[in-house]
């Protein structure tokens, strides 16, 4: 067998978003385009000789394809030693613990994560470096650069090894290990938590639906839920990944995973519900006709961690992307311990980790992690909340009301504006810059603005700098309106709005969110014209 070296010329657009590089998978299967980024990324690791690289993905159209050009790819480059997930698959999460576990130099993903999938959805790749973790901006600019220079790039000449089979087999001089996708990420889980304790819960007759979306979650649920910690059959759901996730979203929110939500608020609820999405690094926490609003499952697991075997010492920190609300930071007070505001994009949070200056970190896009890997994930987050569960023995609702009366609620949600035209979408973004410059010290309704600003944050670790992570309106009373356009959408633009209200009074405790943040959304659309501009009288999703 022999290394080919392939001819080749640049794609335009290869440049990585929030999370690695996603595109319709229509345009990954142009000729080359997969090769072209993976031989940037290789060439802009260097020395690839005798290393070792993880490679899987959360199972969607073009997964096993991808897997196989990779490995392909990865002997021409001189890797020693590859592991892949069997059947090419991995969980975000698990790559993240395989490449810590076994030392590996790095590791690729491919997903789109809770983009949808098949021939018409999306397709994504990303480089995670020694820390388990996204390659850092640094690296990522660098790919991008490469990307756009290449003349060619290198290739085994041999068949792709087959996936399906656990075990190692010699390719082309480099050892292919197919691994258990399971084992290592469960192994790991069965530290942090009081697993016994979550069995004698299961075993006492408490119920839970887990919604695995047709997505890669659905074999970790079956054997972390179900066969290591007792969970009858069939508290997993829509747990077969599925190349096009049954033609779903497989995005853990109320509106994408409402057959949950419809189980949960119905007659005869189980105790607890769950999801994942995609790639099974997002999660949702529901509990009986209550949905848990993702910044308030970060303060709340904050508030509680050392119930975890794993977090028994407390925590170091606490931080979050900059749009989450802030209820976690009011925790991190409580706590005596720091608290980050960090750009969205779980890359962010790897320096405070890796640096040991945060233990928990979350974003509002249903993500929330820890130190114990380098993404967010979503089985980990569902494990916690099980354990508190087990150790309060109190229902979710209750757990959540209590936390809201010791520490306040933030009343909060997100409106997206998808696929909207990228021209008024960026027009409006530039004239909310302008005019956040004098709006401090002014009058918006009944609000008085303490800070407006185009978020800049300065790694406190290596100092980098990163300008341009949305627009931000801090009134006075630590209300929010926060103005983004997405990183990781694929077609047009997307608008993001965040609304955040603070309220400390027990007894206005439970007003509907739409309506406790009715006067900020109305402050938002004076400001930006968000509708007009765009067209759109109503958000596309309201989270
Ligand atoms: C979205 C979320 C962000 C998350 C990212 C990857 O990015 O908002 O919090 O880190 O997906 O899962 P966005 O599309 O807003 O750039
Ligand atoms: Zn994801």
């Amino acid at each position: 067998m022999s290394i080919l070296t392939v001819a080749t010329v640049p794609f335009a657009g290869q440049r990585p978003g929030t999370s690695g590089l996603r595109k319709k998978v229509t345009e990954f299967l142009q000729p080359g385009y997969l090769e072209n980024f993976v031989e940037a990324i290789f060439n802009t690791l260097g020395d690839c000789r005798g290393k070792t690289l993880v490679v899987g993905g959360d199972g969607r159209y073009f997964n096993r394809t991808a897997t196989g050009i990779i490995v392909r790819m990865a002997a021409a480059h001189g890797f020693a030693r590859v592991l892949v997930g069997q059947n090419g698959i991995l969980s975000t999460p698990a790559v993240s613990c395989v490449i810590r576990k076994h030392g590996a130099f790095g590791g690729l993903i491919l997903s789109a994560s809770h983009n949808p999938g098949g021939p018409d959805g999306d397709f994504g790749i990303k480089y995670n470096g020694d820390n388990g973790g996204p390659a850092p901006e640094k690296f990522t600019d660098a790919v991008y650069a490469a990307t756009g220079t290449l003349a060619q790039y290198r290739i085994s000449d041999a068949a792709a090894p087959a996936l399906d089979a656990i075990g190692s087999t010699q390719f082309d001089g480099m050892q292919v290990e197919v691994i258990d996708s399971v084992a290592d990420y469960a192994a790991l889980m069965g530290e942090l938590f009081d697993f016994p304790a979550i069995a004698r819960l299961f075993a006492s007759g408490f119920t839970m639906r887990y919604d695995g979306m047709h997505a890669v979650g659905g074999p970790y649920a079956h054997a972390i839920f179900e066969s290591m910690l007792g969970a009858p059959a069939g508290t997993v759901i829509n747990g077969t990944p599925l190349e096009d996730f049954g033609g779903h979203h497989p995005d853990p929110n109320p509106v994408s995973a409402a057959e949950l939500i419809d189980i949960m608020f119905g007659a005869d609820a189980p105790d607890f519900g769950a999801a994942s999405d995609g790639d099974a690094d997002r999660n949702m926490i529901v509990g009986r006709a209550l949905a848990v609003t993702p910044s308030d499952s970060l303060a709340i697991l904050a508030a509680n961690a050392t119930i975890a075997p794993g977090y028994r010492d407390g925590l170091r920190g606490i931080a979050r992307s900059m749009p989450t609300s802030t209820a976690a930071d009011r925790v991190a007070r409580a706590l005596g311990i720091p608290s980050y505001e960090t750009p969205t994009g779980w890359k962010y949070f790897g320096n405070l980790l890796d640096a040991g200056m945060a233990t928990l970190c979350g974003e509002e896009s249903y993500g929330t992690g820890s130190n114990h890997i380098r993404e967010k994930d979503g089985i980990w987050a569902i494990l916690f909340w099980l354990n508190l569960l087990a150790a309060t023995n109190k229902p979710v609702d209750t757990i959540v009301r209590e936390h809201w009366a010791r520490f306040g609620r933030n009343y909060y949600s997100r409106h997206d504006y998808e696929a909207v035209e990228v021209a008024p979408a960026e027009a409006m973004m530039a004239q909310l810059r302008e005019r956040v410059a004098t709006l401090a010290g002014t009058q918006l309704g009944s609000f008085t603005v303490a800070l407006a600003d185009d978020f800049a944050y300065t790694d406190p670790v290596d100092h980098a700098l990163a300008t341009g992570q949305g627009i931000r309106i801090v009134m006075t009373d630590g209300s929010r309106i926060v103005f983004r356009l997405s990183g990781t959408g694929t077609e047009g633009a997307t608008v993001r709005l965040y609304l955040e209200q603070y309220e400390a009074d027990p007894a206005r405790h439970e007003r509907d969110p739409q309506q406790a943040l009715a006067p900020l959304a109305a402050i938002a659309e004076q400001l930006s014209q968000l509708q007009s501009r765009t067209g759109r009288s109503t958000p596309t999703v309201i989270t």
